[in-house]
């Protein structure tokens, strides 16, 4: 070989070893995608580590946990990390190139709703099995949209304003949602929205003080 191509091939290998290590550990698009949700989770001293830097590996960034095998982010702990005066909207579309996020915890956040028009909660958090919405302003049209969450194990909605839980019910009575822990704590259920729980044949632990439930309740049954 000659000394020319020698180096060509060399530098080329350094090249190539280099690219390697730059996306070893973190998904570039993820990284992308972890800057993007900064312009709503805009506080500006959480979330520091989240740079636009090429190559940053974020499986090391705060809050951020990786599969090490697959390098794919798994758990997005975004827990109070937005500052604002007014209740926000958010995007479920910056959560679409996460595929395997199986953990979100969106608590603390002042968020009223989600913005779905374009894409389907479903299809952005379709394998998410721990979903954290504690203390945020969601009301109870986010139990119809939650349904679609077959993967779903463990949703926490104590503290927001879910007042009916009749959108958990299937049609036909079916069995929806494989939920195993519902923490619907400090909302502003009574009674009669017991009979809604039917629907989640996989319950083992169900939490419902703080609201206006009154008397002795029979749990036979459900
Ligand atoms: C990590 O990824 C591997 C390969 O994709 C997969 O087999 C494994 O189940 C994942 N582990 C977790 C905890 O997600
Ligand atoms: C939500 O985010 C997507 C992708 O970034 C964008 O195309 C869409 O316009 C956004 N929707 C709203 C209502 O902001
Ligand atoms: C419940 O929340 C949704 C989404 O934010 C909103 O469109 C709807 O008007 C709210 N309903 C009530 C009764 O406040």
């Amino acid at each position: 070989m000659e000394a020319k191509s020698f180096w060509v091939l060399l530098t080329t290998l350094l090249f190539i070893i280099r690219g390697w290590r730059q996306i070893e550990g973190c998904l570039e698009q993820e990284r992308i995608a972890l800057f993007q949700l900064k312009s709503f989770f805009n506080d500006p001293i959480e979330l520091k580590e989240w740079v636009d830097v090429k190559g940053s590996n974020c499986c090391q960034w705060e809050r951020v946990k990786c599969n090490i095998t697959s390098e794919r982010v798994i758990s997005l702990n975004l827990n109070y990390a937005r500052r604002s005066t007014s209740n926000g909207y958010l995007n479920v579309s910056l959560f679409l190139p996460f595929e395997e996020l199986k953990s979100l915890d969106l608590s603390n956040n002042k968020i009223e709703g989600f913005v779905d028009n374009k894409v389907s909660l479903l299809s952005a958090f379709d394998n998410l099995e721990f979903l954290g919405l504690y203390r945020n302003y969601f009301n109870d049209s986010i139990l119809s949209k939650l349904k679609s969450l077959t993967n779903l194990k463990t949703l926490d909605l104590r503290f927001n304003r879910i007042r009916n839980l009749r959108y958990l019910q299937g049609e036909k009575m079916q069995p929806i949602m494989n939920l195993e822990v519902l923490d619907l704590y400090g909302n502003f259920l009574n009674n009669n929205d017991l009979t809604y729980l039917k629907g989640l044949s996989s319950l083992k632990s169900l939490s419902i003080g703080g609201n206006q439930l009154e008397g002795s309740i029979d749990i036979r049954g459900m």
